[in-house]
């Protein structure tokens, strides 16, 4: 089981730094999690993740379970070994890639029951089987199976969600504790948009004693201040002692938003996916890397950045691999964007550990305002 040691809390906000130890190491906390859907963190190896100071990555039940599936995975002793990653892992249960791929799924009290993007076979997943799968991943972190609703829902599908979610976190609580309760699993608070949906699934997610809490549903399409808002009430009523995970957020904006709501994890798919796009992260905001003005610019992406990329190369030249559709530019673009995130969330842990937590937002707030590109 997880140790989570928090070793300074800002006095201004709720934010709080420290570390959470697992058994393939310590991660500082708060901390963000690279998307490794498939095993891999598209575009970069893992040598390069570590350049870059990822501590943990993500990767995705269903994805892994269709392929390459649990012979595989077992036959090659679970993903770390598989991927040659040996820091720890987090694994999210499927329960978003159902909402995301709902068309495909029915949702009764059993579980889930899909049908594969690939190949169009059907298979059930259970809360029980969800568990199942992530011990064979050797998942560090794995997170309950839930039921996660778009946006907007009305009150008695967000209660019918609800309650399944909990029905299922405690059968997979009870299956994980018979199986010799290791690794360790997070459960997961639904509710929607109703506050006191979200109060009751929190209550009922802490009676089952889980090792860590994560808030889901969402950024599935809200207003950004919605989603503060439920964020904000949910995030208090988690044990104070116990990692907080808001899953599935967010840009830099958010993630110094949240930490000073008191949340320690995040993961998102926007640094590696964005910079796919030609979206570079920077401290006076985002830029296009196709944009025509970077046409002969000799400067780095960010010369606040000490990032491989910012070291090496010109914006001229990012965008030529950009326009010219170059493969490299997926691995360099990646490498800055994970690089300007985790790199973000060191300073902010610096400024809590400093108790200047409210100072650094501040100006974080005010650099991106500034848009002298
Ligand atoms: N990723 C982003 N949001 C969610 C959610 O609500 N549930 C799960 N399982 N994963 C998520
Ligand atoms: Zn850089």
């Amino acid at each position: 089981m997880l140790t989570f040691e928090i070793e300074k809390k800002s006095t201004d906000s709720r934010a709080r730094t420290g570390s959470i130890i697992t058994a393939h190491g310590e991660i500082p906390t708060p901390i963000f999690m690279p998307v490794g859907t498939l095993g891999s963190v598209k575009a970069v190896s893992v040598e390069e993740l570590k350049q870059c100071e990822a501590r943990i990555i993500l990767g995705n039940t269903y994805h892994l379970y269709l392929r390459p599936g649990c012979e595989v995975m077992t036959h090659m002793g679970g993903l770390h070994k598989f991927m040659n990653w040996d820091r720890p892992i987090l694994t999210d249960s499927g329960g978003f890639q159902f909402f995301s791929l709902a068309k495909l799924a029915k949702f009764s009290r059993e579980g889930v029951n899909f049908q594969s993007h690939i190949d169009g076979s059907r298979h059930l997943f259970t809360p029980e089987k969800a568990v199942d799968i992530q011990m064979v991943l050797g998942s560090d972190i794995m997170m309950s199976l839930d039921w996660c609703i778009p946006y907007p829902a009305n009150e008695k599908e967000t209660m019918a969600a609800l309650e399944k979610t909990t029905l299922w976190a405690r059968r997979g609580r009870d299956h994980w504790l018979e199986k010799g309760g290791v690794n360790n699993l997070f459960g997961i608070v639904q509710g929607g948009m109703y506050a006191h949906l979200r109060a009751l699934s929190a209550q009922q997610l802490i009676e089952l004693d889980f090792p860590g809490y994560a808030v889901g549903g969402l950024s599935v399409g809200e207003p950004t201040d919605l989603m503060y808002e439920m964020a904000d009430h949910t995030v208090p009523l988690l044990p104070h002692d116990k990692p907080r995970y808001v899953m599935g957020v967010g840009t830099p904006e958010n993630l110094v938003e949240m930490v000073g709501m008191g949340v320690d994890m995040f993961d998102c798919v926007m640094p590696s996916r964005n910079a796919r796009n030609g979206q570079l992260f920077t401290g006076r905001g985002t830029i296009n890397i196709s944009n025509a003005r970077f046409r002969m610019d000799e400067n780095p992406i960010d010369d606040a950045c000490n990032c491989y990329v910012c070291q090496n190369y010109s914006r001229a030249y990012l965008r030529h691999l950009y326009k010219t559709r170059e493969l490299l530019s997926y691995r360099l673009n990646t490498i800055h964007n994970l690089h300007y995130y985790l790199n973000l969330m060191e300073r902010i842990r610096q400024s809590i550990k400093a108790d200047q937590f409210s100072a650094f937002k501040k100006e974080f707030f005010s650099q991106l305002n500034h848009k002298e590109l």
